[in-house]
């Protein structure tokens, strides 16, 4: 009897222990189960959708019998006050790691110290929040070891845009007057995305010597109606006079190329249409003429990156600071 009683206390110490297996994770009949917590800053964007899908298909193809991913995902709906509640309880509910994609960069201070004294890794996607030194010196980022930032560096795909212009035969001078009169339409404009782009597609033709003259510049947040809003509008006010059209993002064009086409213009022809991400439809219009160029935004690079390093994380294995995915230019020429 006491051997039986022995015996069935070592099997309860032993079920206990595995109950308990290594950093927060659970583990049930030998696999370990990773908490992941994943914060979008609004599931309605083009791009984002792309990439969080890519997220959890990564996770899931990473999965074995001893380890599993439960993911939690969650929809920021571009409220810095909703996101920060969400990092919250991702942190009530002891996630092994947390990926977030800001709503806001100015808030990254408060969202790394929370995860940081909770002791969970963090990794940042797609919104850089920048040190006093630009990029790669944000100090939340550098001076803790479980933070990093998995993103893609803008100013290479304003230039792209840039170049892209510049390889037309007239380099985007339409009318042949010695200057590019342009539209220029921004995103978020608190996002670095949308302040490079912005700025580095021009200087890509003012370093080249190319006169520039900016018709309309106006903020479309990413968005396609707004992206056609803005567009239309230009176009009514300054009808032939505009010879390019620049988006910080595919989504705004596609909502440019409707305005174009319903004011009788052809890209291609009297007007250029440049954006970024290489939406599958907009790779389609560069292909057929309707876009004259975009740039690929690698959503399964950067994804795969971010995943990537947080299971490096969850091994305790040390990370490096910054991940850099690179854009790739894409116009009729990517095609052959
Ligand atoms: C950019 C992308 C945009 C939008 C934005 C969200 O990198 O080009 O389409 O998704 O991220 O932060």
């Amino acid at each position: 009897m006491k051997k039986l009683i022995s015996l069935l206390l070592v099997l309860a110490l032993a079920l206990t222990l595995v109950a308990c297996g290594g950093s927060g994770a659970s583990s049930t009949s030998g696999a370990k189960t990773y908490k992941v917590g994943v914060a979008i800053y609004q599931y309605n964007d083009n791009f984002m959708t792309l990439y969080r899908q890519e997220i959890e298909n990564y996770f899931k193809t990473l999965e074995t019998d001893d380890v599993k991913y439960e993911i939690t995902m969650v929809d920021g709906k571009n409220d810095m006050a909703e996101q920060t509640n969400q990092i919250d309880t991702f942190i009530t509910q002891k996630m092994d790691v947390i990926i977030c994609n800001l709503v806001q960069t100015s808030s990254a201070e408060v969202i790394i110290d929370k995860v940081v004294a909770a002791d969970i890794p963090l990794i940042l996607i797609n919104r850089e929040p920048l040190g006093d030194n630009g990029d790669e010196s944000y100090e939340g980022i550098i001076n803790n070891p479980k933070v990093c930032y998995v993103g893609a560096d803008a100013r290479q795909s304003g230039t792209y845009q840039g170049e892209i212009v510049l390889a037309l035969p007239n380099k985007g001078d339409i009318n042949g007057d010695g200057v590019v009169n342009y539209v220029m339409v921004v995103g978020d404009p608190e996002n670095p995305d949308a302040q490079y782009r912005t700025e580095f597609s021009i200087k890509a033709l003012t370093d080249a010597g190319v006169k520039v003259n900016e018709l309309v510049k106006n903020v479309g947040n990413w968005d396609q109606a707004k992206g056609n809003e803005i567009v239309d509008a230009a176009l009514a006010q300054y009808g032939k006079d505009i010879e390019v059209v620049f988006c910080n993002n595919d989504g705004m064009a596609l909502g440019a190329a409707a305005a174009i086409e319903k004011h009788g213009r052809k890209v291609g022809e009297d007007i250029y249409l440049l954006g970024v991400d290489a939406l599958t439809e907009c790779q389609e219009m560069v292909k057929n003429g309707t876009m004259t160029g975009t740039v690929l935004n690698d959503h399964i690079g950067q994804s795969h990156a971010a995943v990537d390093a947080a299971v490096a994380a969850l091994k305790g294995e040390a990370l490096q600071n910054y991940y850099w995915v690179d854009y790739v230019k894409v116009d009729a020429s990517y095609f052959g």
